[in-house]
C-alpha cells in the first residue's frame, strides 16, 4: 500500500493506478463503518484510494477539531489489511496553503435545514474539501456513508451541479448489534452515556414499524420519534435533542404526510457527544 503525503505525490501514484478507481474520503479514526465504503469500492472498482484528513474548514469555533481523534498508525494498518492500494494523507497546509484564496460553494437549500441550521458552515467546509479531494484523486467512483444522509444528499448536489465525472454510491449504516451506529465519535462515550445513546437507533426503528404499518402522519411520527428520544428519565446522562425530523428523501424540506418513503433524521448531544442517525420510512399499507 502506497501512501501520498503531498498533493504531487498523490497525483503521481493516481496517474499509475488507471481508469477505474474507487474513492473512500474519511477523516480517520477509521471502524468497521469505514471499512465497508472500502469493500463497497473494491467491488466498484479495480484499485481503491482512502483519504485521511481531518478537514478544519468542516468544524465550528466550539466543535471538537483540535481533540478529534487521530490514530493514524491504527488507520494506516486498517486500510493495509483491507487491501486499500493508496492513502493520500495530507497535512492542513497542503490542502489549504495560505496564499490560497477563499472559496466556498453553497446550495441554499439543502444547508438550511437539519445539521446545516445546528452546524453553520459545516456544509461549505465537506463541500469544500470533498471538491479539492475529488480534483487531487480523480476517483471514478467514491463511497459515503448513508448514515451522514444529508452529507450525502449535498455531495450528490455538488457532483451534479459542477459536473463532476464521479459517481457517488450510498452505503448502508453499519452498526453495532445493540444497534448503535458506528462512528467515529462513539470513542467518546461513557458506558452510561452509550446505554443512553441506545435510545436513537431503538426510536428510529420504531418510528419505522410505526410506519411500516401505515402510520403516514408526520406529526404523530415525530411525536413518537421524540417521545422515544426524550424519554430517558432512568439515566443520569444529559441529553440536547436538536433534531428529530421527517423529511422528504430527496430535497431533505419537511413534509405532513408520508406518500411513499420519507427520511427519519436525528441529532442529539449525549453529555458532550453529538451523534447522528436516520432511517428510510416506507409506508407498507393504510
Ligand atoms: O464524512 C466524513 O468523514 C467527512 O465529512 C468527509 C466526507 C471525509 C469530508 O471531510
Amino acid at each position: 500500500m502506497i501512501v501520498a503525503k503531498s498533493i504531487a505525490e498523490c497525483r503521481a501514484v493516481r496517474a499509475a493506478m488507471g481508469d477505474s478507481l474507487g474513492f473512500v474520503p474519511t477523516m480517520g479514526a477509521l471502524h468497521e463503518g469505514h471499512l465497508s465504503l472500502v469493500h463497497e469500492s473494491k467491488r466498484r472498482a479495480t484499485k481503491t484510494a482512502v483519504s485521511i484528513f481531518v478537514n478544519p474548514t468542516q468544524f465550528g469555533p466550539k466543535e471538537d477539531f483540535s481533540k478529534y481523534p487521530r490514530p493514524i498508525d491504527e488507520d494506516l494498518l486498517m486500510c493495509r489489511e483491507a487491501g486499500v492500494d493508496f492513502v493520500f494523507l495530507p497535512e492542513p497546509i497542503d490542502i489549504y496553503p495560505t496564499d490560497a484564496a477563499k472559496m466556498t460553494i453553497e446550495f441554499p437549500e439543502l444547508f438550511g435545514v437539519l445539521d446545516g441550521v445546528h452546524r453553520p458552515g459545516h456544509f461549505a467546509g465537506v463541500c469544500q474539501v470533498v471538491a479539492k479531494l475529488f480534483n487531487i484523486v480523480l476517483p471514478s467512483v467514491a463511497c459515503f456513508g448513508q448514515k451522514d444522509y444529508q452529507q450525502l444528499a449535498i455531495i450528490r448536489a455538488m457532483v451534479k451541479a459542477l459536473d463532476f465525472p464521479v459517481e457517488i454510491v450510498g452505503c448502508p449504516t453499519h452498526r453495532d448489534p445493540d444497534g448503535l451506529a458506528m462512528s467515529s465519535r462513539n470513542r467518546y462515550l461513557s458506558t452510561s452515556e452509550r446505554d443512553r445513546a441506545l435510545a436513537i437507533s431503538r426510536s428510529l426503528f420504531a418510528i419505522r414499524d410505526t410506519a411500516a404499518r401505515g402510520q403516514r402522519d408526520v406529526v404523530v411520527l415525530a411525536k413518537q420519534l421524540q417521545d422515544g428520544l426524550l424519554d430517558g428519565w432512568q439515566s443520569p446522562v444529559k441529553v440536547d435533542l436538536q433534531y428529530g425530523a421527517i423529511v422528504d428523501v430527496d430535497t431533505l424540506q419537511p413534509i405532513d404526510r408520508i406518500d411513499h418513503a420519507a427520511q427519519a433524521l436525528v441529532a442529539m448531544k449525549v453529555g458532550s457527544t453529538r451523534l447522528i442517525d436516520n432511517v428510510r420510512l416506507t409506508i407498507g399499507h393504510g
